[in-house]
């Protein structure tokens, strides 16, 4: 959490190997890719991270199992075996019955739920997600936030830009940027 402009998204670019830190290191999982060239950056973005946007970004000519597909066409991943994951995707997140439908004929959560499903299909170790129910209303909002909290259930790590702290209440802990600079709660002004 934090103002508009005090760094979130930032750090979920750098996070995600969008774009490089001007100083300091990155260590995931163990290791530092804080030197790694242009590929080999896209080689972790594409197996380890998992990207959900405030608007959605599908791509609006495909259908949703298209869209699903995508990561997995990067990933270099058979035909057969790419329907078949993104058909297991989009079951998982409920939406089994939509699957051949363009973006535009989905409301505002099934589109949010098609990103998930794309996000989870090369099994990451951890979804971005910036503003996930940015663009939602609160009912929809809890049914996306009960969906992230089931997968990170079942032990996939996420991390979280929101501004309502009604979100920020299904995480299991709250870090705030200011100005660039991370702190804990204990540690903002609100004490
Ligand atoms: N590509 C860029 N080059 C230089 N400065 C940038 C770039 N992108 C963002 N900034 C600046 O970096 C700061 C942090 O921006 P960022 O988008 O991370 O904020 P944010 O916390 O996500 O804000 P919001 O809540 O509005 O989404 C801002 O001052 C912004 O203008
Ligand atoms: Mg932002």
């Amino acid at each position: 959490m934090g103002p508009s402009g005090s760094g979130k998204s930032t750090l979920m670019n750098i996070i995600g190997c969008l774009d490089a830190p001007s100083s300091g290191r990155y260590i995931l999982r163990g290791e530092d890719i804080s030197s790694y060239d242009d590929e080999g950056l896209a080689k972790v973005r594409n197996q380890q991270i998992g990207f959900v946007f405030q608007q959605f970004h599908l791509l609006p000519r495909l259908t949703a199992k298209k869209n699903v597909e995508l990561p997995m066409v990067y990933a270099g991943i058979s035909k057969k075996e790419r329907e078949e994951r993104a058909e297991q995707a989009l079951s998982r997140v409920g939406l089994a019955e939509r699957m051949d439908y363009l973006p535009n004929s989905l409301s505002g959560g099934q589109k949010q739920r098609v990103a998930i499903a794309r996000s989870l299909v090369n099994e990451p170790s951890i979804i971005l997600a910036d503003e996930p129910t940015g663009a939602l209303d609160t009912k929809t909002s809890e049914t996306i936030m009960a969906l992230l909290t089931e997968l990170n259930q079942a032990g996939t790590t996420i991390a979280l830009v929101t501004h309502e702290p009604e979100i920020a209440d299904y995480t299991q802990r709250t870090i705030y940027v200011r100005d660039g600079q991370l702190m804990d709660r204990a540690h903002s002004e609100r004490g």
